[in-house]
C-alpha cells in the first residue's frame, strides 16, 4: 500500500516491526522472538481439540468468561479485576484507547519495548521518553511525569532487566494517570508486582500466555487491575476479541500449573547457563530476569547476526541507541544452545 494513502497524521510511519517468523520446520534455530522453547501443556491441546466442534459457528463469550474465571481463580481475584485479550499486544493497544488519545502524552523509560511508539503515532500520543542511565535502574524522573498513561515493562525488553520493586511503587504512588505494568516475563523472575493491585487503585499488569505457557501461537493475554480500570478497557475492546480455542486453551494453560513451573523453572536453568556460556565468550551480559539474554558481542552485533543468520540462527539485534552493539538471544534448548554456540566460537574466531 502506497504511504500515501495512510491519513495525514502518520506520515513519515514506521511500523512496528515483528522479529523474522521463517516457514515452520525449515530447520531454523529461532532464538529471536523470545518464544518459548517448550511446548505447551498437553491440557491445552487436548482442549482446543474439544472446542474444535460444530460451536464453532456460534460467537465466543464476548467477555471470554471461562478464561476471565479461570485466571481470576488463578490469583484469587474478583473476576470483575481480569480481562482477556488477544495477546499481550491488544491490552496495550487497549490502554491507549481507554487512557491515552490524540494531545495526551504517554510515558516510558528507554530503551524499552519498540511498540509503544507506533502505537502513540497511531494514537496521535506524544511519547514522554524516560531514558534509563543503567538498564536496570527506573529513571527517577517517571514518576513526577503528568502523562495519563504511563507504560513500566518489568522485567524490561530488550534489556531484560528486573527495575527495583520500590522504585516501581515510588513511580505508581507519584502518578495521577494509569500505570500500566507490562509483566510479559514476569514469571520469569524473582517477584512481580501483584501487591501494588491491593494498595494502587490507577495500576493495570498486563500478562501473557505467550512465554511461559508455551502458547504464543494462540494470541492470549490478561489484564489485571481495579474494576474500574477492567471497566474501562472493556469498554473499549472489540466485541469478540478471544476466540473459541483461544478461551478453552487459556483455562487449560492456567489451569496445568505442574507444567508451568517445569517450563519456566527450565527456562531459567538453561539461561543460566547461556549466560554463563556467552560470558565465556566475550560477551558483556547483562542480568536477565526474562526468558532471554541480552548482551554485547565482543564483535560488531550487526556482523555477528549475519554469521548467525548464514548458519540459519536467528537472534534479536537493534539498529537504535543506546543498544546499537547489543544482540537479545532468546532461552531455548540445551541443543539449541550447543548449536549457537559452536556456530558462535566459529564466527568469533
Ligand atoms: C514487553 C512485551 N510486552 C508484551 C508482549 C506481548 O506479547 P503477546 O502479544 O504475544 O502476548 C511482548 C512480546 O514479545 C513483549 O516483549
Amino acid at each position: 500500500m502506497p504511504k500515501s494513502i495512510l491519513r495525514r497524521g502518520l506520515e513519515g510511519f514506521h511500523p512496528y516491526v515483528p522479529g523474522e517468523q521463517p516457514p515452520d520446520g525449515a530447520g531454523w534455530v529461532k532464538l529471536n522472538t523470545n518464544e518459548s522453547p517448550l511446548p505447551p501443556s498437553p491440557r491445552v491441546i487436548e482442549a482446543i481439540k474439544h472446542a474444535a466442534d460444530d460451536s464453532l459457528r456460534l460467537y465466543p463469550s464476548p467477555t471470554a468468561q471461562p478464561a476471565r474465571e479461570a485466571v481470576a481463580r488463578r490469583f484469587g481475584l474478583e473476576p470483575s479485576r481480569v480481562t482477556v485479550g488477544n495477546g499481550g499486544d491488544e491490552l496495550i493497544e487497549l490502554c491507549f484507547r481507554a487512557f491515552a488519545g490524540a494531545g495526551d502524552t504517554v510515558a516510558f523509560p528507554t530503551p524499552t519495548y519498540p511498540l509503544f511508539e507506533p502505537l502513540c503515532r497511531i494514537h496521535e500520543a506524544e511519547p514522554s521518553r524516560h531514558p534509563t542511565e543503567d538498564f536496570a535502574e527506573l529513571p527517577p524522573s517517571l514518576g513526577p511525569d503528568p502523562s495519563p498513561l504511563k507504560f513500566i515493562v518489568n522485567p524490561n525488553s530488550p534489556t531484560g532487566a528486573l527495575f527495583d520493586a520500590h522504585h516501581v511503587r515510588a513511580a505508581v504512588a507519584a502518578s495521577s494517570g494509569v500505570v500500566a505494568i507490562d509483566e510479559a516475563y514476569v514469571d520469569f523472575a524473582p517477584r512481580s508486582a501483584l501487591d501494588l493491585l491491593e494498595t494502587h487503585g490507577n495500576v493495570v499488569l498486563l500478562r501473557t500466555f505467550s512465554k511461559s505457557y508455551g502458547l504464543a501461537g494462540m494470541r492470549i493475554g490478561f489484564a489485571l487491575g481495579s474494576p474500574d480500570l477492567i471497566e474501562a478497557l472493556d469498554a473499549v475492546k472489540d466485541s469478540y476479541n478471544v476466540d473459541r480455542l483461544a478461551i478453552a486453551a487459556a483455562v487449560a494453560a492456567i489451569e496445568d500449573e505442574a507444567h508451568h513451573r517445569r517450563l519456566v523453572e527450565e527456562v531459567v536453568r538453561n539461561r543460566g547457563e547461556l549466560a554463563r556460556a556467552l560470558e565465556e565468550l566475550g560477551f558483556e551480559v547483562v542480568d536477565s530476569a526474562t526468558n532471554f539474554v541480552f548482551a554485547r558481542p565482543p564483535r560488531p552485533a550487526a556482523e555477528v547476526v549475519t554469521a548467525l543468520r548464514e548458519r540459519k540462527i536467528l537472534v534479536r539485534h537493534y539498529d537504535r541507541e543506546p543498544i546499537v552493539g547489543w544482540i537479545r538471544v532468546t532461552v531455548g534448548t540445551r541443543e539449541q544452545h550447543a548449536a549457537l554456540l559452536d556456530a558462535l566460537k566459529e564466527v568469533l574466531a
